[in-house]
């Protein structure tokens, strides 16, 4: 590995003892009123990390958490929670090193397909899983509330692996 790879970012699984850590996270990925995402506390990343199925991961750059995924799986079915990176950490590839993560976890606990929620607004994010291999398969009017109103969500799928 060269030296620069050795000091990239690194995606790690945490659990609930990183509830804290991942809702301060959450909360800075989300700061922009525009943006929509689950207004989820401490206790709320707590909670769904004791259901069967759920998974974490945090980027980390240096020893720095810089980016967060949550994710979901039942049956063969997994669903993208919620994912950001902290606007200081953005365009280096860590969305797109946690959607691999999340990917490679759905795969090893029997998903066949991966689905998430974006906003119609939401341009980077859309490109970040478009690179990935998503495709739009349905659309929720007015289901995201914003700084600027109600905005469509689109559902976005990829098969696995
Ligand atoms: C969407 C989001 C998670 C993307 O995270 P990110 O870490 O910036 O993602 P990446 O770095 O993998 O990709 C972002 C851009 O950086 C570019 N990039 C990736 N690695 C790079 C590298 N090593 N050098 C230069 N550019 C790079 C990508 O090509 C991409 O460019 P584009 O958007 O112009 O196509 C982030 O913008 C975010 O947290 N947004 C707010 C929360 C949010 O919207 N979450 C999703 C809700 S559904």
């Amino acid at each position: 590995m060269s030296p620069a790879a050795a000091d990239g970012p690194r995606t790690v699984a945490v659990g609930i003892a990183h509830a804290p850590v991942l809702a301060a996270l959450h909360a800075l990925a989300f700061a922009d009123p525009d943006i929509s995402g689950p207004a989820w506390d401490e206790d709320a990343f707590a909670r769904l990390l004791l259901l069967p199925g759920t998974a974490a991961f945090l980027a980390l750059a240096g020893e720095e958490p810089a980016g967060l995924v949550l994710l979901r799986t039942a049956a063969d079915e997994a669903e993208i929670l919620t994912i950001g990176t902290a606007p200081a950490a953005r365009g280096r590839g860590i969305g797109t090193d946690l959607l691999r993560a999340a990917a490679t976890a759905a795969c090893d606990s029997g998903a066949q397909a991966m689905f998430l929620e974006v906003a119609a607004t939401n341009a980077p994010a859309q490109r970040l899983y478009a690179r990935a291999g998503f495709e739009t398969v349905g659309r929720r009017r007015g289901y995201y509330h914003t700084g600027a109103g109600r905005v469509d969500a689109l559902v976005l799928r990829r098969a696995l692996p």
